[in-house]
């Protein structure tokens, strides 16, 4: 016991990356080697196949587990009549062979596994080779989670497609990845020479059940589809294919005519006979190189990608060019719903409505996509919100398969730079009933393909892993990737179930951990909804630039159709069917008279659906301008308990994830309140309601850097106005590069934390000081570009507004506080305020 027990501390102290993810094999203090089998026999052996790979991982998992080292065994070199006491492996028609008779087990589907651990003999087997991978994931799982009991069952997955897409350029950069550049691409090829990491991403998707990825990005470049680039295509299938991946591509549907090696046609209308060959050609030099390819993705017509309304043709017959291509090697054509026109949107015009988009688009086609196509919807009809309804079209397409799209990278929700758990989100939208025909129609049991009988049918899920060693940019992000595959494998789990595993897996077993994570992650969602846009008018950030920090004025008055119609008095999207865009009608009957009228609208819907006074109350009793207030100030209190929450696990949790996470959770905390403030100032200053609290604009404990001495140092007024306390902040002179900023402390002497609000822009890493009576107290360099991962700003504004806090600080009445900042490349050392905040307080 002392030797574990020494053993568990020395894993805690050595540096975690975060490189492992949830496969850290760590060793668990009660495992007990003495009580495992004396070999692993892995009966499909073939050397690049999923069995062989599981009976590597298990040799692996166990070495790490309990400190015991297990051979693996192939029939050729065993005595089957020696089996006595053997982990074993493979799927189960080679297990009926091996052993003469097939075993008495439940039913498998493709990708199930059967695990047994009743005997001495522990046995996995899989209907396929894949589900005896995720087999030995499952059993692997248990004892890294020190759960040696005994079970005997089977387990199959919801839906035959459970992938992740990728949305890599191939010049190495990521649409909407946080994590670094692409582990696939880059300068315009695969990187051939360095695929260990995709052999690492495929343990991690294996683990959780994913058997599928597309390797490129949807805005998609045809030169994906040039010889070099299939050959190294051909590579990546190669490393993900012991992990039972499959590799699919995403198509730009002008290929044809983008100057490729095949023929560079002037057309890319499906049905002219010489873009199908075109394809076809394509398809079957690809399938020569990969030929298990999962199949193709394809964003049509959508911001500006070409498709097939461009010939007057449908959607349907831009899906079916593909899927007939890929028919005969088994392919699947993934075809997907995010069609909408963003440039001749008219927000002037009442009835227009962005939301009513998919299912318009998609009137008529239901039943007219090819057998092996598969249309991709977004949860929501607009786009990864922070709360939308179900997208109608879920229900609308009763003969065609469907898979439901999600989004692991935050794009939308804090870009990995806030914690947002994301399964409760999810399991909300997979648990709604479109009750389709006044019959119970869970979204869930629409894309398993149960609800209208589809052979096709699943999930996909942005994920935007990068080459940072945290895979997607921070270590707690990680619990939304595990979580999605969890999901996809059976949506009836439960999130905090599936999170507390992931917690285990990934940090230990102490219960303060569990219980820390747990509730730090379970109220995350929430807290961001409420600090970003609640009552449903969307995440009210910049849509016309980066998707990160507030702007809520930039949703509206432009093509995009994220408009949220707030004037002076009244604010939301009317769309119900008596008075608005109609969009409510899209929905099955039941479900349509819920959303039509008010009093039966959930509150956090109300502005999805309706367009309201500022003064409408809403079921609580407060009415919804007082509501926006304090959502966002109950959810930025939730964020400030992020860090202390956090602190209470120093030495818990090895020193470089936690002081990653620390770091993240204390820009977290002080951002919650830059979206606090733009949020409640914007609408405060629209309707000229103020707050019954009086919180909104009145902050007694900052100094505003305007109003401070300033020696090189002049005011400038912040665009959006709502992201700069008192609209204004100050920013080095144009002749200057180091300026000053001081005041007197007019407060009672004793301790206080002192915060800065500054703004840390992409390109230049400017330098600041702070001190008390010319004594140093703080340094910091505005460098968050390097280490946070969000898409960075150019300018003072939403984006870069941050805030530093230093602790403790012992002040006497009467001392003067000073910062100086040091312009660095278009960095002018940007401030905006600084709060000198008596214990306990925020402001
Ligand atoms: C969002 C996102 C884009 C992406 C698009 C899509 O609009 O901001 O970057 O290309 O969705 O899903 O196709």
């Amino acid at each position: 016991m002392q030797s574990l027990l020494l053993l568990a501390a020395v894993g805690l102290a050595a540096a975690e990356t975060g490189i492992k993810g949830w496969l850290r094999y760590a060793p668990v203090p009660s495992a007990n080697a003495s009580s495992l089998p004396t070999n692993i026999i892995s009966l499909n052996a073939s050397s690049n196949g999923p069995v062989h790979a599981a009976a590597v991982e298990l040799q692996n998992g166990v070495a790490g587990i309990f400190n015991h080292s297990l051979n693996v065994l192939y029939p050729t070199s065993y005595q089957l009549s020696n089996t006595g006491s053997s982990i074993v492996i493979g799927t189960v028609a080679e297990y009926a062979n091996t052993f003469g008779g097939a075993p008495k087990i439940p039913q498998l589907e493709d990708d199930g596994y059967f695990l047994n651990t009743t005997g001495s003999s522990v046995q996995i087997l899989g209907h396929n080779e894949r589900g005896a991978l995720y087999g030995a994931f499952q059993y692997l799982s248990m004892l890294a989670q020190g759960n040696f009991s005994e079970v005997a069952y089977a387990s199959n997955p919801s839906a035959p497609i459970r992938w992740v897409n990728q949305w890599d350029n191939l010049d190495g950069s990521i649409e909407r990845g946080f994590a670094g550049p692409s582990i696939f691409w880059a300068n315009g090829t695969v990187k051939v020479n360095s695929l260990d990491r995709v052999t690492q991403y495929g343990r991690l998707l294996a683990s959780i059940g994913v058997n599928g990825i597309i390797i490129n990005n949807v805005n998609a470049n045809a030169s994906a589809l040039t010889p070099q680039n299939i050959e190294g295509i051909g590579r990546i299938a190669d490393t993900f294919r012991p992990y039972g991946v499959r590799v699919g591509l995403a198509l730009n549907f002008a290929s044809p005519s983008a100057n490729l090696v095949y023929g560079n046609l002037s057309t890319f209308d499906p049905l002219d006979p010489r873009v199908i060959d075109w394809w076809q050609n394509v398809t079957d030099t690809i399938y020569a190189t990969v030929p298990d390819m999962a199949g193709y993705l394809v964003k049509a017509n959508s911001e500006g990608q070409p498709g097939p309304l461009t010939y007057n043709r449908t959607l349907a017959q831009g899906a079916n060019l593909f899927a007939n291509a890929l028919q005969p090697h088994g392919g699947t054509l993934v075809f997907r719903a995010f069609v909408y026109d963003s440039v001749h949107l008219n927000e002037s015009v009442w009835t227009e409505d962005r939301a009513n988009a998919a299912v318009q688009f998609f009137t008529g086609l239901d039943g007219k996509f090819a057998e092996n196509a598969v249309v991709q919807i977004k949860y929501g009809p607009i786009d990864f919100q922070v709360r939308e309804p179900a997208s109608p079209l879920f229900s609308y397409l009763q003969n065609t398969s469907t898979a439901i799209e999600l989004q692991v990278t935050q794009e939308y929700l804090g870009q990995q730079c806030h914690l947002v758990y994301l399964p409760p989100l999810w399991k909300e939208i997979l648990d709604f009933d479109m009750r389709t025909n006044h019959t119970k129609s869970l979204v869930r049991d629409i894309v398993t393909g149960k609800r209208f009988k589809r052979p096709l049918s699943g999930y996909a899920a942005v994920v935007n892993v990068g080459t940072n060693d945290t895979w997607l940019g921070s270590h707690l992000s990680m619990s939304n990737l595990y979580g999605y595959g969890r999901m996809a494998w059976d949506p009836t789990s439960d999130p905090q179930s599936i999170l507390e595993d992931w917690v285990r897996l990934t940090f230990g077993f102490d219960p303060t951990v569990m219980s820390t994570i747990t509730n730090m992650s379970m109220s995350s969602w929430p807290a961001y909804e409420n600090y970003t846009g609640n009552l449903g008018i969307q995440t009210l950030t910049d849509i016309l630039y980066t998707h990160f920090g507030p702007n809520p004025q930039s949703q509206d008055g432009n093509p995009w159709g994220q408009w949220t119609r707030a004037d002076g008095h009244s604010i939301g999207m009317d769309r119900t069917v008596s008075n608005g865009t109609g969009f409510s009608g899209q929905y099955p009957a039941e479900v349509a008279a819920v959303y039509e009228n008010i009093s039966s609208t959930p509150d956090n819907l109300l502005l999805w659906f309706h367009h309201v006074n500022y003064t409408t109350p809403l079921k609580s009793g407060e009415t919804v301008i007082q509501h926006f207030y304090n959502a966002h100030y109950e959810g930025s209190n939730t964020a400030q308990t992020y860090p202390t929450q956090w602190s209470a696990l120093k030495g818990k949790v090895d020193a470089q994830r936690y002081n990653e996470t620390l770091f993240r959770l204390t820009y977290q905390a002080g951002h919650s309140l830059v979206w606090r403030d733009a949020i409640t100032n914007f609408y405060h200053n629209l309707s000229g309601i103020a707050d019954t609290q009086k919180r909104v604009g009145n902050h007694p404990y900052r100094i505003e850097a305007e109003s401070m001495n300033l020696t090189n140092y002049e005011p400038y007024t912040v665009s959006p106005f709502e992201t700069a306390s008192n609209f204004t902040a100050i920013v080095t002179s144009a002749n200057a590069t180091t300026g000053t900023a001081s005041t007197m402390l007019n407060v009672q002497s004793g301790t206080y934390d002192v915060a800065v609000n500054y703004y840390d822009l992409y390109g230049g890493k400017a330098q600041y000081s702070l001190a008390l009576n010319n004594k140093q107290i703080g340094a910091w360099t505005g460098n968050l570009e390097d280490v946070l991962g969000h898409t960075p700003s150019i300018y003072l504004d939403g984006h870069s507004a941050a805030r530093i806090t230093f602790r403790n600080v012992t002040i006497a009445k009467g001392d003067v506080l000073k910062i100086t900042g040091k312009a660095d490349g278009v960095e002018p050392a940007p401030l905006d305020y600084i709060s000198v905040l008596p214990l306990g307080v925020v402001d």
